[in-house]
């Protein structure tokens, strides 16, 4: 395979931006492909190569890339300008239908990213509550902000940090771990302190391999943090809009007391925005003396992005996106029978993940997967023309763009390359 363009871009960029790269999961080893462009379930690189793609940007693409409707509206709202300082009608329809969507959102705040919003609903948790600790899931990754950058998932890990440095022990001292499906660890946790605000975790973890919960898990844990007094935040940045209209919260039918999301809810441009309980979300001001503020907050071109591509997955439903999924990972499990590397494979709704190992229920379990390997495979991949985000750790993500053609060459791809390592 030529790579020679993408090669040489990559080492002008080492010298320019840490590590080559604007986020450190796309430092795959030897060196990343740069994207010419992407269309539909497709992306292209610079020498030439082209891709079906399960990264998707990493989520925020669920109609895939360009789609024309998303790609209608942005070009109807550029030619109004994109950015005001006022708010604008939008901000109050997608709000309207966020609340609608969301059980655990009443009221709610745009910003431009996840971690931006995970940030500031930690903040008003420990507003509201007068406390200062906060307990999160191993492995989970919140976004890279101080409070959460401690045992994190996905580039955190992949990379062998997930304590940063650069962070003050004083300060993430109070940010507690638990494991992910152990209701008895998150219980004696909040027994021993008695100075927690909340608990933040992902309702199904996609930053250190896909991690299903366990059955009740979910329903235990709002029990606790419920009987506990402790504020439950379902972390939705990636299962927003993904596994349901309603999220996670809808999925398992659960009502965390505040909610953060991103991803799609940008249509894949930049967003983030929390929101939950109203007596707790008017504690941010100017309502209340939380401060959260932001110049490009609510800007119209995320707004607009995101709100079509809600408004077509409230028109279209999931079951096309479901199913071949479904037909994906159900075709992958039998071509993983044919090989003897002892490969699962995990999913729900439109995400899905081949673990080089066990089918992981925590962080502790993830680590023991053959990230190695993975990566070997992620190459073979790329021969066959299949992207997957380059780390075992990363979830796959399909999109309305793909077709059933995808999904079987995909299948086909995975068994040839399972086969040759
Ligand atoms: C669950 C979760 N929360 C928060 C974030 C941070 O979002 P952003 O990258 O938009 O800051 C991510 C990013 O991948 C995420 O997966």
């Amino acid at each position: 395979m030529n790579f020679g363009k993408s090669k040489s871009l990559y080492s002008e960029a080492l010298n320019l931006m840490p590590g080559g790269v604007s986020s450190p999961v796309r430092a795959v080893k030897p060196h990343p492909f740069y994207t010419a462009f992407g269309k539909g379930s497709k992306i292209a690189d610079v020498d030439g190569n082209e891709y079906i793609d399960y990264c998707m940007g990493y989520g925020p693409l669920i109609l895939g890339h360009a789609h024309p409707a998303v790609k209608k509206a942005i070009e109807e709202q550029l030619e109004k300008g994109w950015l005001y300082g006022t708010p604008i009608e939008l901000e109050v329809k997608y709000a309207k239908l966020i609340t609608k969507l969301f059980p655990g959102i009443e009221m709610l705040r745009f910003v431009n990213t996840g971690s931006e919003a995970t940030m500031a609903a930690l903040r008003v948790a420990r507003g509201f509550t007068g406390r200062n600790k906060i307990i999160k899931v191993e492995g989970s990754f919140h976004g890279a902000h101080d409070a959460v950058l401690v045992k994190a998932g996905s580039g955190a890990t992949t990379h062998g940090i997930p304590n940063s440095a650069g962070i003050p022990a004083d300060f993430v001292k109070h940010t507690l771990q638990v494991p992910y499906n152990d209701i008895e660890a998150l219980a004696d946790v909040i027994e021993k302190n008695n100075d927690i605000a909340a608990f933040i975790l992902e309702p199904v973890m996609g930053n250190s391999a896909l991690i299903l919960p366990e059955k009740d898990y979910l329903k235990e844990v709002r029990n606790v943090t419920e009987e506990n007094d402790v504020l439950l935040i379902f972390d939705e940045v990636i299962t927003g809009f993904r596994v349901s209209p309603g999220g996670a919260q809808e999925y398992y039918g659960i009502k965390p007391d505040l909610t953060t999301l991103g991803k799609i809810a940008g249509g894949g441009l930049p967003i983030g925005i929390f929101g939950g309980k109203k007596e707790i979300m008017e504690n941010v001001a100017p309502s209340g003396n939380v401060y959260q503020a932001g110049t490009f907050s609510g800007n119209p071109l995320s707004l607009t992005a995101g709100y079509t591509t809600v408004k077509f997955l409230m028109e279209n439903g999931y079951d096309y996106i479901n199913s071949i999924t479904k037909e994906l990972a159900d075709g992958i499990r039998d071509q993983i029978a044919g090989s003897n590397l002892g490969n699962e494979v995990g999913s729900i709704a439109s995400m899905f993940c081949i673990y080089f190992g066990k089918t992981p229920k925590n962080y502790s379990d993830s680590l023991k997967l053959d990230g190695k390997k993975f990566i070997e495979f992620f190459w073979k991949l790329l021969e066959e023309g299949v992207f997957f985000p380059p780390s075992q750790y990363e979830t796959c993500f399909v999109s309305f763009a793909h077709s059933r053609e995808d999904i079987e060459k995909t299948i086909e791809a995975v068994g040839t390359c399972l086969r040759k390592l």
